[in-house]
């Protein structure tokens, strides 16, 4: 076979390839005539023949491992009838055990913390976990929030990988059950172009929708279901019931809006508050920052042991969330601001501080304002801890700390989303003393 000279010379041919590492975004990594081929479908080790999905002319292409020749130990049969080449995107790994599964995230983690973080083999044999922690409940059945997609006749479906089209299926096996029982695929929803159903750890229901001006609740619909048309930039307004759901996690009760920023696995939150409050070790008395506080869980879990905890939230309504969440802790205080803006107006230095922020990460003017007390702030703070759901963004992020003198102190991989290529991380920074 030649060289590809044109555009898409190789998309619909079959090649036998390969496989090699895992990498980032749910894919592993082969080549072929000395171009990388990102293959899905696959596990490392195996040989597959592969269908070219996409071939943009440069130095990469895109296939679907369509035929595995030599199946590698990791390979199981994918729970789900709609997992597989061309069907449904939402979950990459349906394909592998699932103490497999945790391994490659792991692999994923350490990959990208050597590319982009600079970090040396060592550093990472001494600081890196080799598999993903696992959280309880199993790979299926775990999902308490869905996002559907509807097709022009109002049938809800999911989108294959990279497509807007809209995959017909009759249930999502990584939803709860309670999500499952909504039966949103079963229901026909005219009028909109998105559905999400959100089954809450408290047992609320409810379906969002997108675009919500103006919709209707579908009469199909279990009438206990409150429906929710999605807020944009605004606040989700109820169609009929409440528009917030509420969440149970740090032994508090949390409001927050349907379509608002809750995490999806059902012991997530707790996960994460658990292993934050470990690392950071607030003392009475402390100043803890939570950056990208969300409707406020880093806040309400810490500020029993701390003296005063500053939120930061950018979204309006995840502000009045918060707000209304912490209202029963004095020494709280709610800012809507973006991060960086509000770490340029002079403010009390922090002893500790959770960084959480969205898939791009924090950026590098945040980390040196955070690490380095700039804008007059007193000292800087002895922790941070560090929520990632980006290891790519996690690793740009650490390579900035490292370049103002702080280092890794500590690196939690979480399994949060079971067969999917997510990744939740923790990474704890310390001033670098040695
Ligand atoms: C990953 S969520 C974390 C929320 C919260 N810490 C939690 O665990 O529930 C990130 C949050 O950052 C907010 N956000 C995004 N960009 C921001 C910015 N530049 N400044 C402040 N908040 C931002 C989002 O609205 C979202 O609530």
């Amino acid at each position: 076979m030649t060289a590809p000279t044109g555009a898409d010379p190789l998309a619909g041919r079959e090649l036998e390839l390969d496989i090699g590492p895992v990498a980032h975004g749910g894919h592993c990594v082969a080549r072929y005539e000395g171009r990388v081929v990102f293959v899905r479908h696959a596990l490392p080790g195996e040989r597959v023949r592969a269908l070219v999905t996409e071939d943009g002319g440069g130095s990469y292409l895109r296939a679907d491992a369509v035929e595995i020749l030599t199946a590698a130990p990791g390979r199981v049969t994918p729970p789900c009838p709609f997992a597989g080449p061309g069907r449904c995107g939402g979950c990459d790994f349906q394909h592998v055990a699932p103490t497999e599964q945790r391994a490659l995230k792991a692999a994923v983690v350490r990959e990208q913390l050597q590319r982009l973080g600079g970090f040396a083999e060592a550093e990472l044999d001494a600081l890196a976990p080799a598999v993903a922690e696992e959280l309880p409940g199993g790979a299926l059945g775990w999902r308490t929030r869905v996002r559907y997609a509807v097709d022009a006749e109002g049938r809800a479906g999911l989108h294959p990988h990279r497509s807007d089209a809209v995959l017909p299926i009759d249930r999502c096996l990584i939803a709860t059950p309670e999500v499952q029982a909504l039966d949103v695929p079963g229901v026909r929803w005219p009028g909109v172009s998105g559905v999400e159903a959100v089954a809450s750890g408290v047992g609320d229901r409810a379906v969002v929708l997108t675009p919500g001006r103006g919709a209707a609740a579908p009469a199909a619909l279990d009438p206990a279901v409150a429906v929710v048309a999605a807020g944009g930039r605004g606040a989700a307004k109820p169609v009929r019931g409440h528009a917030r759901v509420r969440e149970r996690a740090a032994d508090r009760t949390w409001l927050v809006h349907a379509d608002g920023f809750w995490q999806v696995h059902p012991a997530a939150a707790d996960t994460l508050v658990g292993a934050v409050a470990d690392a950071l070790g607030v003392r009475p008395g402390e100043h803890v920052w939570d950056l990208y506080g969300g409707v406020g869980l880093f806040a309400g879990a810490l500020a029993p042991v701390a003296g005063r905890v500053t939120v930061v939230e950018s979204g309006a309504v995840a502000v009045a969330d918060a707000r209304r969440n912490l209202r029963d802790l004095p020494d709280v205080t709610v800012h809507q601001a973006r991060v960086d803006q509000w770490l340029r107006r002079p403010s009390p230095a922090a002893d500790v501080v959770v960084l959480d922020p969205p898939r791009s990460g924090a950026g590098p003017e945040v980390m040196r304002s955070v690490l380095t007390g700039a804008g007059g702030r007193r000292h800087a703070p002895r922790r941070v801890a560090y929520v990632a759901c980006d290891p790519a963004a996690l690793a740009r992020d650490l390579r900035t700390a490292r370049s103002h003198g702080w280092r890794l102190a500590e690196l939690r991989v979480f399994d949060l989303f079971p067969m999917t290529h997510h990744v939740e991380c923790m990474a704890v920074l310390e001033p670098d003393t040695a």
